[in-house]
């Protein structure tokens, strides 16, 4: 099997990103753009703007290795990125051996890219359990169900423990979180919007934290 895509191209025509137009916090900038974003799904344009790309630092007999996968942004202010998953899922093991990620949002449509990089922390379980509470009862069970990331016989063994975990939950009203599901928030040190150009001179601006604030800078494309 092989494929030739070295005459795919497409040409990039986003809105340009200058110094003098973009506000001194970046989550304003990011605001602005994924409410964008999803201007753009209800056109029909992207299917979903809060998933992310999530990368993650792994240590293991391979040796040091990026690991990558996509996650759905839940919230996001000032203080950064949440993101919901299972806490023995293998992206949790490589946060506690190094707390540090990214988080990259492409939004095609929009000739736009938004990388995150920073620290990652546990959100409090009260915003865990909030959170849980809100989802709908399928994925509150999967969420019991599944001991993400560990190697399974096989479907059945899988849709076994869904059905299990629904008859033991089946009297319960209110499902409760597991103990072993939860929230994280990335806590960006630098952030770099990136906008596509005409003849790949795309705009790219990186905000940097420095001290409380933030320093702004351009990147060669
Ligand atoms: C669009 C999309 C959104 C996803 N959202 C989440 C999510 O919010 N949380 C999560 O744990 N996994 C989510 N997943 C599944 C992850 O990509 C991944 O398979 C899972 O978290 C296990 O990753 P790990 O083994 O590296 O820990 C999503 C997958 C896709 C394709």
């Amino acid at each position: 099997m092989s494929g030739d895509l070295r005459r795919v191209r497409v040409d990039y025509a986003g809105e340009h990103l200058r110094e003098a137009d973009v506000p001194a916090e970046p989550d304003e900038l990011f605001a602005r753009w994924i409410s964008q974003a999803f201007a753009a799904r209800d056109a029909g344009l992207i299917k979903e703007p809060n998933a992310m790309i999530l990368a993650t630092v792994e240590e293991s007999d391979r040796g040091v290795q990026a690991a990558a996968r996509a996650v759905l942004l839940k919230e996001y202010d000032a203080l950064g990125l949440v993101f919901y998953t299972n806490y023995t899922s293998a992206k949790a093991a490589q946060l506690v051996q190094h707390p540090r990620a990214t988080a990259l949002f492409y939004w095609g449509p929009l000739f736009r890219q938004v990388r995150f990089e920073g620290t990652v922390t546990r959100v409090t379980r009260a915003e865990s359990e909030e959170y849980f509470a809100l989802r709908p009862r399928a994925a509150q069970v999967g969420a019991w169900a599944s001991g993400q990331s560990s190697q399974v016989s096989g479907v059945e063994e899988l849709e076994a423990t869904y059905a299990d975990v629904a008859q033991r939950f089946a009297d319960v009203e209110q499902i409760p979180c597991p103990p072993t599901w939860g929230g994280y928030r990335l806590v960006p040190d630098r952030i770099e919007f990136w906008a596509g150009q005409p003849s790949r001179m795309h705009d790219r601006l990186v905000y940097t934290r420095v001290g409380e604030g933030w320093a702004v800078g351009r990147l060669a494309p």
